[in-house]
């Protein structure tokens, strides 16, 4: 919400405090003195004016989690553990899942309470990499590369994937680099050449890779760098 509208939806403010207090340079957001009415107040800023906190700013969270097969990315299942399960924190009803992984496939997965920044990783428009390591049932022939750099035509959204990009590490083994994360990705372009997909493990998410410390089922917060590199 803008800074201005923020102060005026509180009852001591009418606009035209509002611009006064702004002016005066009296209204702090995160500790730093701001006079823009349009800036940005989130549920994480913390609004003061002069000594008086107005909004404490709930804390924002971030966790990488080394998601291991067998376990369903939700946060709730009946029948299954979910990724949530492993996490031993306070509060998890807060928390969602910064792209989902499907119940067999293991590997990074990204867990928060701020849902800019895992928009931010997730939307096909800011075309951040999600590289998967995959094994398949089937030989992976050269001819692939090009079909995965052409995008496939997924009838059910209508839509062509984006360029992809396909590494032959092995007869049987690829590296794959795309920027959408839609339904089962990765298994319907195999499904393409009727080569099924036998392994599936996320290593990375744009600018965070999954730490080679994290055993599967394993989580840790992220960094305040890591945090700031999405
Ligand atoms: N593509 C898939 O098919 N499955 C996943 O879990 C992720 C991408």
């Amino acid at each position: 919400m803008r800074l201005d509208r923020f102060l005026s939806n509180l009852p001591r403010f009418s606009r035209k405090d509002v611009r006064l207090v702004l002016i005066a340079g009296r209204v702090q957001v995160d500790g730093l003195p701001v006079k823009d009415p349009l800036h940005e107040v989130r549920e994480f800023s913390q609004v003061r004016i002069d000594d008086e906190v107005l909004q404490l700013g709930k804390p924002a969270r971030y966790f990488m989690l080394h998601k291991p097969q067998g376990c369903v990315s939700a946060t709730v299942d009946p029948q299954h553990p979910t990724v949530l399960d492993l996490l031993d924190e306070p509060d998890k009803d807060d928390l969602h899942i910064a792209g989902r992984l499907d119940f067999n496939t293991s590997g990074l997965t990204l867990i928060t309470n701020d849902g800019q920044w895992s928009r931010r990783l997730t939307q096909p428009t800011t075309k951040l990499a999600k590289v998967y390591y995959v094994e398949t049932e089937d030989e992976i022939g050269a001819h692939y590369i090009e079909k995965f750099t052409e995008g496939f035509y997924f009838a059910f959204e209508n839509l062509t994937t984006q360029p992809a990009e396909l590494t032959i590490l092995g007869s049987h083994r690829a590296r794959l680099s795309i920027v959408e994360g839609r339904y089962h990705q990765v298994k319907r372009m195999f499904g393409h050449f009727d080569n099924k997909v036998t392994r599936l493990h996320r290593e990375s998410m744009g600018p965070l890779m999954l730490d080679s410390a994290l055993e599967p089922g394993q989580y840790r917060a992220l960094s305040a760098d890591e945090i700031a590199l999405v």
